[in-house]
């Protein structure tokens, strides 16, 4: 597989790894059409995503998308997270092999499902925050 040396980076040194104990938020997701898992961790301050880390049990691409999600979502407003697109993470990783694109969809699915166990946690729909649905 061609990875570039940004994908390999991430992969080979994943930033924020690990779990947090008691998070405000978790969000596990899995691919199933390969296996592969994966389970955000965040902590939330006023509205602000204080602390993010991730599990990823999956494939060098997942695991480079999630470090790269985790960076480009920590310190930012629960919605700047929430919004987060995998072609955002892929446009900052300079690219990903087509075969391996479908695995950034994990991590942004992952910070989204965070998110929404933080809100749920607090007995708040997410949607009606998120989506302004109701
Ligand atoms: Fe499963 Fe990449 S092959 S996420």
């Amino acid at each position: 597989m061609d990875y570039n040396e940004k994908v390999m980076d991430h992969f080979l040194n994943p930033r924020n790894t690990g779990r947090i104990e008691n998070p405000d938020g978790v969000g596990e997701v899995g691919n199933p059409k390969c296996g592969d898992v994966m389970k955000i961790y965040i902590n939330v301050k006023g509205n602000t995503i204080s602390e993010i880390t991730f599990e990823t049990f999956g494939c060098a691409a997942a695991i480079a998308t999630s470090s790269v999600a985790t960076e480009l979502v920590e310190g930012k407003s629960i919605q700047q997270a929430f919004n987060l697109r995998n072609k955002d993470i892929i446009d900052y990783l300079g690219g990903l092999p087509v075969a391996k694109l479908h695995c950034s969809v994990l991590a942004e699915q992952g910070i989204k499902a965070a998110i929404s166990d933080f809100y749920k946690k607090q007995g708040i729909d997410p949607e009606v925050v998120l989506f302004n649905t109701k």
